[in-house]
């Protein structure tokens, strides 16, 4: 960037800095959004399409969770990357809605485009764009129908309308059957209603057997097994002890020799070892514990010493997983072997080693506190079970949602009809420009219709004048219903969606076209250039090696 001031060039920003302004900034911004938002439309709804994404070390996730094909994408464009932070609020604040949010955001930027070109100045479209935003979360509030938070049949089938566009659409009644009970299990009433914490449903994944083997446990479940096969394999009435040290000699820092004369100091030496380690399990007897549950590594010595006094014990437990033990058992987790006492110890009425697949997992069941559940996931591939993953994450946050503001709309597209009508009724009543601001906001929103139909193989100028006509009479329930390639009653077929969602559709995907639309001005520094290698390279290796 450089001016010229009585001939003489006066340089700004440093040499490789590039720099866009005006319409040129807007359009390319614009056009990368757009790229974004097209890239993710075939994935939208039942009848959308799956993409399989391969990264750098060549590993391959096949999904159309929108957040992940975005953050699998691995953008760089500076505006495609706003993108790609809409899908992340999304699924951040609600969870699902995340494909929706970014086709909405790239829609509205293509209607923006098109008033800039008519000469509305982008404050304007901003403006008519935010007063629409509002207009339209007013909407769905009138018509968004209330239910019982612990209404278990409704709450259930938004469940299964989040994974019916999943790969795993075939098991939803019986994965949307799952995540209901789970979130119910963990909600906590208080004075406002529900609170879900859906961090308290512990997932585990172990590809095998199908689908409908995935399992709702009453506990936890940790990947791991028993350290030593003399342990017993089935504990009943726990008392569990979680440790947060190694069952073993502490090694010193520093090296020391030994002198060792004679084959007596050996085994004194040895002796005092195992001394020292049947201390410790002792300990753990006088407690009466009956099952160690162990962050760090336990000693072979301390395996055998624990077997031989009926001791179920576990290793390497992830710190994620001894936090979840701790809030389920009641156990508290403890440092040092020495400081422990009766209260520090949790309770479950049972602790057992399983074999799932070709692996042993441990179940611990019954805990002292009701709330913690896991989800067993189960399926024939590690891919499908890694997507039930997905898909079971998107099914329990949005049961989550319901339970938190217990309020549902209609899916196929029903809400985003009926917000389009408000608005063009609305846009009328507004003065000058904004009102094609507010006009292109409405038409913005009938493109989630549209990629329904077009992805379920329909025409969507047919769907969406059928849509329109039957809003006109009133019916506010109606989208497409991509079974039978019309429109129909959502209330009726029962495709429902959780009112957060749609709410934070809205609110996503308004800010990132607005933000998107405020910049004028792309100042992109030069890449910096790494220094030059020291003679001899980065260790001080000469050029040939050694
Ligand atoms: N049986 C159905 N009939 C019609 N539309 C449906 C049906 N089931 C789901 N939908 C619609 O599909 C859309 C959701 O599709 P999808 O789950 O692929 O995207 P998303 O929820 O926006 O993003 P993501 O799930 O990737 O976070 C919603 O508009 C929903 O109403
Ligand atoms: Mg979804």
């Amino acid at each position: 960037m450089s001016t010229q001031v009585g001939g003489v060039p006066v340089l700004i920003l440093k040499e490789g800095a590039s720099r866009s302004r005006g319409h040129d900034a807007q359009h390319a911004n614009i056009m990368a959004a757009q790229i974004v938002a097209e890239a993710v439309k075939s994935a939208l709804g039942p009848k959308g399409m799956d993409k399989m994404l391969v990264d750098s070390f060549g590993d391959v996730t096949i999904t159309s969770d929108g957040r992940t094909i975005l953050d699998e994408m691995d953008i760089q464009h500076p505006a495609a990357k706003m993108m790609v932070e809409v899908a992340k609020t999304q699924d951040d604040e609600v969870g699902d809605g995340t494909t929706t949010s970014v086709i909405i955001a790239g829609e509205l930027l293509s209607k923006a485009e098109t008033l800039i070109e008519k000469k509305v100045h982008p404050t304007v479209i901003i403006d008519g764009y935010r007063k629409a935003a509002e207009k339209a979360l007013e909407t769905l509030e009138k018509i968004a129908i209330k239910i019982s938070p612990t209404d278990k049949k409704m709450i259930k089938k938004a469940a299964m309308t989040s994974m019916a566009s999943k790969l795993v659409s075939g098991s939803k009644d019986y994965l949307g059957e799952i995540a209901t009970s789970a979130v119910l299990q963990v909600a906590v009433k208080t004075a406002d209603g529900y609170k879900v914490d859906i961090g308290d449903i512990k997932v585990e994944k172990k590809p095998g057997e199908s689908l409908t083997d995935t399992r709702l446990i009453n506990g936890v479940v940790l990947d791991k097994e028993a350290v030593h096969s003399g342990m017993p394999k089935r504990v009943e009435n726990a008392q569990i002890v979680l440790i947060d040290a190694a069952l073993e000699i502490e090694k010193t820092e520093f090296d020391a020799k030994i002198n060792i004369e004679s084959p007596d100091q050996i085994d004194a030496f040895l002796k005092q070892e195992e001394n020292m380690i049947k201390a410790m399990v002792d300990k753990l007897v006088s407690k009466d514990a009956n099952v160690v549950l162990c962050q760090k590594g336990i000693d072979d010595l301390a395996q055998h010493f624990l077997a031989r006094k009926n001791i179920l014990a576990v290793r390497r437990v992830k710190k994620s997983d001894m936090e979840a033990l701790a809030k389920a058992t009641g156990a508290k987790v403890v440092t040092n072997l020495d400081d422990i006492t009766k209260k520090d110890l949790g309770y479950a009425k049972l602790v057992e080693e399983r074999k799932i697949g070709d692996d042993k997992m441990t179940f611990i069941e019954g805990c002292k506190n009701p709330l913690a559940v896991t989800i067993l996931i189960r399926g024939g591939t590690e891919r499908i079970v890694d997507e039930a993953d997905r898909s079971l994450h998107d099914a329990l946050c949005v049961v989550g949602d319901i339970v938190e503001e217990p309020k549902i709309l209609g899916g196929g597209g029903a809400p985003e009809m009926e917000m389009a009508k408000a608005l063009k009724e609305y846009a009328e009543s507004l003065p000058g420009r904004e009102q094609l601001a507010v006009m292109e906001f409405a038409e913005a929103l009938e493109v989630i219709p549209t990629t329904l139909a077009e992805n379920a193989g329909l025409d969507p100028i047919d769907i969406i004048s059928e849509l329109r006509a039957e809003h006109e009479k009133g019916k506010t329930w109606v989208g497409v219903d991509v079974e039978t390639g019309k429109a129909g009653d959502m209330e009726k077929i029962g495709v429902f969606e959780p009112i957060l969602v749609k709410k934070q559709i809205i609110k996503s995907c308004s800010e990132a076209a607005t933000l998107i639309l405020k910049i004028d001005d792309v100042i992109a520094s030069g890449k910096t250039k790494t220094p030059p290698m020291p003679p001899g390279g980065p260790s001080g290796m000469p050029p040939g090696g050694y």
